[in-house]
């Protein structure tokens, strides 16, 4: 694997390796790389998640990590993207993590820049290792996938997680339904998934996936209110009474409580939303070391 920009870039079999190795990194396996490896992780937007958990797994894994804060940097003298990059892979950067706005930014760096980019979000695009982390934490809950059904609920079409998870999830043979405001849902989702209403979405599911809405990739401001969407499309305590026995309630984070999911629910039994931050750290190793490993080739 040269570069990880999107889920829809590797195959089953790649997915599969990949949660294998997580699941090593999860029971105290140990890997490092044979020669002395910088890591830069550059984020265009803001992160608390993913970018702690990529610091973490790199230093877990002995690499170094070049100190980076984009709002104390030339960016703000205006150095472009690809200018930056270049710099770091320049001194010595091995591999860099890049989250930006723009979807697919990396179209400008591929074939350019001569080190591994790790995607950690890109505008409503893709977020590829969310999308392992939340794959790891089914499997460890459902053992696969197979004929699961998985309900991503909320803000759909500026979700890069939603784009990245219906497309992963389909791959593995679950079933996956939407649900959510209509006026986010976005009709290119329907090839992986139908559109239900949110009570048949909570009551059916193996998984409830909540969203955030994601109000920086708004154009307008809803006039719904946070009460009214909670009540309308949020996972309310009625309605988690209402869930199938075993099923698991998960949200990528930064959770707006009581707007998407009750703030009693988030960390309730059948709550995998820190278990999933945790395997974030043991899917970025995963991901860390299979690209060094193959020399980003
Ligand atoms: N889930 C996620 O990407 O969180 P952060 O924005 O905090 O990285």
């Amino acid at each position: 694997m040269r570069n990880l920009l999107s889920i829809t870039d590797l195959s089953m079999e790649e997915i599969k390796e990949l949660l294998k190795e997580a699941e090593y990194f999860s029971k105290g396996g140990i890997w490092i790389p044979k020669q002395q490896t910088f890591a830069v992780n550059m984020f265009y937007e803001p992160s608390t998640r993913t970018k702690s958990s990529f610091d973490v797994a790199e230093k877990k894994l002995g690499i170094e990590v070049i100190p980076f804060d984009v709002n104390f940097s030339s960016v703000s003298k205006g150095e472009s993207l690809y200018d930056t990059v270049k710099l770091f892979e320049v001194i010595g950067a091995n591999i860099t993590v890049i989250r930006h706005p723009k979807d697919r930014y990396y179209d400008s760096l591929i074939g350019k820049i001569n080190i591994p980019i790790i995607n950690g979000g890109d505008g409503c695009g893709q977020h590829p290792t969310q999308s392992l982390l939340d794959l790891f934490t089914i499997q460890q809950e459902f053992g696969g996938f197979k004929d699961l059904q998985v309900a991503i609920i909320g803000d759909i079409s500026h979700s890069r997680v939603a784009r990245s998870n219906k497309d992963a999830l389909s791959k593995l043979g679950a079933n996956v339904v939407f649900s959510g405001p209509e006026e986010w849902f976005d009709e290119s989702f329907l090839n992986t998934g139908d559109y239900v209403n949110i009570d048949r979405a909570v009551e059916e599911s193996d998984v409830v996936m909540l969203l955030r809405i994601q109000n920086e990739r708004h154009h307008h401001t809803s006039s719904m209110s946070a009460e009214e969407y909670h009540l309308k499309y949020g996972l309310t305590l009625e309605r988690e009474s209402r869930m199938k026995r075993n099923s698991i309630i998960m949200h990528p984070a930064p959770v707006n409580r009581n707007v998407e999911i009750a703030d009693e629910l988030v960390e309730a039994k059948r709550s995998r939303i820190f278990k999933q931050m945790e395997n974030g750290v043991f899917v970025r190793m995963a991901v860390l070391k299979q690209i060094l490993e193959c020399g980003g080739n």
